[in-house]
């Protein structure tokens, strides 16, 4: 931390512990978006940031966002199911940043359909699509990235949630892709390490985003998760935020291949 660090309770925490720090963003729709959250914890700590946006029905919302951060921050279209796409945002991105020292990963997807009933019943496209979306993606983004994380070293991090190793109702295919997503994190992990690419997962509790309200139930999620956590509440965006940023930073320069749960407590709990 830097003599500059400031925390009140009215003003966000900020420093200059990312100063001269560059990365990509991946995830934001909208304000609420847990990587908008990131982003501005990321921006607080001095970081300059290039975003992804989900084609051209979300980039105006993207580019409203971003204008409001510090420093200019480049946008680029990407369908991570397209590699076109992936490799015309990592030419790009090399053209505006040279290196970059994050890479953070909020993307997932799944059918309205395959979010509700039994997973028994999920269809092989929506299982193809889920998979492909929300644990693949990771694997192409971070092999693009690697030519750019590993000039000075750095950080992926990727979302994910219980639903990987326990039962949630509803939850249902996003789990199984939750599941190869961590196991992704942890390959990755080895993969990268002796490039001093670190690669992580926060484990967020519930938090009402665009997506989780595509999940069946969701209201009656947040409910349980409160009822349940050791700390009594559900999680805040600026929580997960500020778990993200000291995955990205280089505070935690120790820890690769981990997950690390931001839930309130409610994953100890055995009732
Ligand atoms: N909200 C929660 O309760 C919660 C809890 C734990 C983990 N997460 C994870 O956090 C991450 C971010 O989700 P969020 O809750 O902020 O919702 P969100 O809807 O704001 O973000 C999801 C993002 O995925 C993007 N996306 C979907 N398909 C894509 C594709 N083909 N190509 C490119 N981008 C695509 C969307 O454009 C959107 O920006 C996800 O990985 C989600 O699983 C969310």
């Amino acid at each position: 931390m830097t003599e500059t660090a400031t925390m009140t309770e009215s003003q966000p925490f900020t420093s200059d512990l990312l100063k001269g720090k560059k990365g990509l963003v991946l995830g934001v729709a909208n304000k609420r978006s847990i990587a908008w959250g990131i982003s501005q914890a990321l921006a607080n700590h001095g970081a300059q940031l290039a975003f992804t946006y989900q084609g051209e029905r979300l980039k105006d919302s993207v580019e409203q966002l971003t204008a409001t951060l510090p420093h200019p921050a480049p946008l680029y279209a990407c369908d991570v199911t397209n590699d076109e796409d992936i490799q015309t945002v990592f030419k790009k991105l090399d053209e505006d940043f040279g290196s970059i020292q994050f890479l953070i990963h909020c993307i997932a997807f799944a059918k309205k359909e395959e979010l509700t009933g039994r997973t028994v019943d999920t269809s092989r496209d929506g299982f193809h699509l889920a998979m492909d979306v929300s644990a693949y993606s990771l694997l192409a983004l971070t092999k693009a990235a690697e030519p750019l994380l590993e000039k000075e070293g750095g950080s992926v991090v990727a979302l994910t949630y219980l639903g990987s190793e326990k039962v949630i109702p509803n939850y249902n295919v996003m789990g199984l892709a939750k599941a190869g997503l961590e196991s992704g994190i942890r390959y990755l992990a080895s993969d990268l390490g002796k490039k001093n690419i670190r690669v992580n997962g926060v484990s967020a509790g519930p938090v009402s985003t665009l997506a989780a309200r595509g999940i069946s139930g969701f209201t009656t999620m947040l409910e349980s998760h409160r009822g349940r956590a050791a700390l009594g509440r559900n999680v805040e965006i600026a929580e997960v935020a500020n778990t993200a940023l000291f995955l990205a930073s280089p505070l935690s320069s120790g820890i690769t291949g981990e997950i690390l749960y931001v839930d309130c407590g409610y994953r100890i709990m055995g009732a």
